[in-house]
Formats: C-alpha cells, structure tokens, sequence
C-alpha cells in the first residue's frame, strides 16, 4: 500500500511534533514572560499612590508584552472629560504633546461614549476600513488600534490606548494580555484617588481649623474693642450723668435723669448688637426670621446694599444647628455679595417644607468661574459648604463670570411629627 500523503512518513512526522514542540515552548516561554512582568507590574502598582506614577509604570510594563508602536492612558476626570495622562512611543511619530493635549467629552463623541458603556476592550483592525474611526491630532498614522477600559468597582475610570502602523497586527492575546495588565493599574489607580480625596479632605479641614482660630482671634479683638471703646465710654458717660451733689438743684436732676435713661436705652441697643454679630446666639430668643431680618437691615446701612428678604413656611420649629447653619449661609453668602459681587442689590429667600429648610442668596452681579480652584486663603465658600455638608444638607453654587451668583443650601429638617415626638 502507498502512502497518500507526506505528512504520514515517519521523517514528517517527526518534524511535525518537533514543530510542535517548539511552539509549546514557545507558548510556554511566553506564559512565563507574562507572568513575571504581571507580577512585577503588581508590585511596582501597588507602591505607588501618584496616578502619574501609576499610568508611566502601566505603559512601560505593557509596552514589555504588547508590542504597540505607541500607547497613551486616559483617564475620566471629575468634570467627566476624558484627558491623555501618560505617552509612550509617540516621538516617532509626531509632538507627542499633541498626542498628551487631547481631551475628549464623551457626552458628544459618540464612539468613546460606546466604549465607556461597554465596558468592554475594542479593536480596531484596520482604521481605514472602519467608518467609526476618527483620527485623531497625531493619530493620523495609525492602522491598527484598540482600547482596553480601566474598570474599579463598576466603572470605567479610563482607557489604555495602543496602536501599530500596520493593519490588523494586534492579536487576541495581545488584547488579552492588555486586560490582564490593566486590572492591577485600575485598582491602583482608584487607590491614588481616593489618597488624594483623603488628602484635601485633610488639608480643607486644617485650612479650616486655621481659620476658625483666627475668625474666633479677630472676634475676640473686636469684643474687646467695642467694650471698651463704645460701651465703656457709655457706662463713663452714665456714671457722670448719676452724679449727684448735694446742691443740684430738681431741675438738672430730671435732666440727668433723662439723659442717662437715654445712654441706657443705647447701651442696650449697642450690647444687643454686638452679642447679634458676634455669634447667632440670639437665633434662639428670636428664631431665624428676626435673626435674618437684624442681620439684613445692618448690612443694608453698612454696605449700602439693598436685600430683599423673601420667606415661607417659618412658623414651624427649626433646630437651633439647622438654623444657625442657615443664618450662617446667608450672612457668607450677603458678605461675598458685598465684597466680589459689584452690585447694589441682592436677594435673600428662606422658606421650610415639611422635612427641608432652604436658603438661597441671588445677585445679578460679577459671577465668577466655579471650577477654578479658589484662593487658598479664601474659605467662605468652602466653609460653607462644609457647614451645609454637617449638617447634612446640600449646597449648590450657580455662577458664571457676569452673569450672577445663586447660593442655594437645603438643609434637612425633623418632620413635624418627629419634632412633636421630641417634644413630648
Ligand atoms: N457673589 C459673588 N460674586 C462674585 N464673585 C464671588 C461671589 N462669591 C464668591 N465669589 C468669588 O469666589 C471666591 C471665593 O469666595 P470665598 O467666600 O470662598 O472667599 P473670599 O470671599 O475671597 O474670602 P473669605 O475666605 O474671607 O470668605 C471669591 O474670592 C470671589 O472671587
Ligand atoms: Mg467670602
């Protein structure tokens, strides 16, 4: 009998299996290679806590198993933009600070809006074979390209992006690879942030403290201030005025006597006033209306600014700490009008539902850029919000350069029927 075909002969056959041989060395060789640069890529992740750290390591380790011509990481920012974080590769080709320049809103890119809700790796074979393919500033090159999401938790925090030259060079394992490596950065990557969230939550609090320190300080200077310099020149005057000797006569008696009824009639005003500014305290005799109504009208003769008050619903009970926060807000947010705002009237609103209590503060003046980052030594607004946020309740901030600022706090109240049940 023939033999019909080569590759049955014992010589084939034996090169056959070497062949194979070879290739599972191969294979094995390369599970290896994948495996320490995995591990190796664990441990350095995980050292690290600077996302810049962080996304330079993922693109040398990868670029150690994924033969990409160039990669970039993105990565979604709070203000929901997709930005370039790190390069790799890219000089070749092109600036690569035109490649790290790139930010993209997925809200209008439709393609990396898909990406994001799949949440799934995407490969593009061939680029100009591909309708849903946009090239990019410094992308133009590119033939081959495909993207792996950086997920924590359940969402997708990024993009690893790798590209070739050439069409369909990437392979399924090249991808897979990829996937393996991104897993460790995601989870060091949402590691970094939430350091970083700790950290200027630490920092806000200290800045914070600081200032609480120094408001109390100049508080306690002002006291002091007033005390002596106005009451105590009043009490001076009184004292005068009830000094009487043998030989005055009924008539500068009863003049006296007016006139020290009136210095007492100021030093009430004056003393009243003063416990007013120096800390609500009064909200508890007055309530938060009174309290409101003083602090307005004071403002309005110091500043010159006109606040119409608005309220509804105050004849309900409000906790001392909700109402303090209140009055808190609106005397900042007043302060802020009269200092930044350039306006010569504002508008102040309070009103109570059944379980919320809110403030807001309107001015049709200056505006500014909310997402800049303010002063560090301005700490109105982010005291503010801090008082809303311990309270419980919400703050928003609606502003643009010239087109006005609205403070709105909504604080949580006690239903009525809670309120009754502390009560009794
Ligand atoms: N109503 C407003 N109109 C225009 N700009 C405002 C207004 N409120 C705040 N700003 C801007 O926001 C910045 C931050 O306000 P913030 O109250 O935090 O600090 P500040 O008023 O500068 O200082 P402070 O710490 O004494 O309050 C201000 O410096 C100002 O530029
Ligand atoms: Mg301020």
């Amino acid at each position: 009998m023939e033999s019909s075909s080569t590759s049955t002969s014992p010589l084939s056959s034996g090169a056959a299996s070497v062949e194979a041989l070879r290739q599972a060395l191969a294979a094995e060789r390369r599970a290896r290679q994948v495996a320490e640069v995995l591990h190796a890529s664990h441990i350095a992740l995980s050292r690290s806590l600077d996302p810049q750290v962080v996304t330079t390591t993922l693109l040398a380790h990868m670029a150690q198993l994924v033969p990409y011509d160039s990669a970039c990481v993105m990565l979604l920012e709070g203000d929901e933009m997709l930005r370039v974080r790190a390069t790799r590769g890219y000089e070749a080709f092109t600036d690569p600070a035109q490649v790290a320049a790139l930010s993209i809103n997925p809200a209008e890119d439709a393609f990396f809006q898909q990406l994001i809700a799949r949440r799934r790796s995407f490969v593009v074979l061939d680029t100009s074979r591909t309708a849903s393919w946009r090239p990019r500033p410094g992308l133009e090159r590119v033939r081959n390209w495909f993207a792996v999401p950086l997920v924590a938790g359940e969402e997708v925090i990024g993009f690893f992006c790798a590209d070739k030259t050439v069409p369909a060079f990437f392979t399924p394992e090249h991808v897979n690879t990829a996937e393996l490596l991104a897993i460790p950065a995601a989870i060091a990557l949402q590691n970094a942030r939430l350091f970083a969230q700790v950290q200027a939550g630490q920092a806000r609090l200290q800045a914070l403290s600081e200032r609480l320190v120094a408001v109390q300080e100049a508080e306690r200077a002002h006291l002091a201030r007033e005390l002596h310099d106005e009451i105590g020149q009043m009490l001076t005057g009184l004292s005068l005025a009830l000094t009487v000797g043998p030989r005055t006569s009924p008539e500068t008696l009863r003049e006296r006597m007016i006139q020290a009824q009136r210095q007492v009639n100021q030093l009430t005003a004056q003393v009243r006033a003063l416990s007013l500014n120096l800390r609500p305290a009064m909200l508890d005799d007055l309530g938060l209306l009174p309290a409101l109504f003083w602090f307005t009208r004071r403002y309005t003769d110091q500043t010159g600014i006109q606040v119409q008050l608005q309220h509804a619903g105050l004849d309900r009970p409000i906790p001392r700490a909700v109402a303090s926060t209140a009055y808190r807000v609106v005397q900042e947010a007043l302060t802020n009008v009269a200092r930044h705002a350039g306006v010569d009237h504002a508008r102040a609103q309070v009103w109570a539902t059944d379980d919320m209590l809110a403030v807001q503060v309107v001015d049709e003046g200056r505006g500014f850029e909310a997402n800049e980052l303010p002063a560090s030594d301005s700490l109105g607004l982010a005291g503010m919000a801090e008082r809303v946020r311990l309270a419980g309740g919400t703050l928003t901030i609606e502003t643009a350069p010239n087109a006005g600022t609205r403070i709105l706090a909504e604080l949580p109240l006690p239903t009525l029927e809670e309120s009754d049940r502390c009560d009794h």
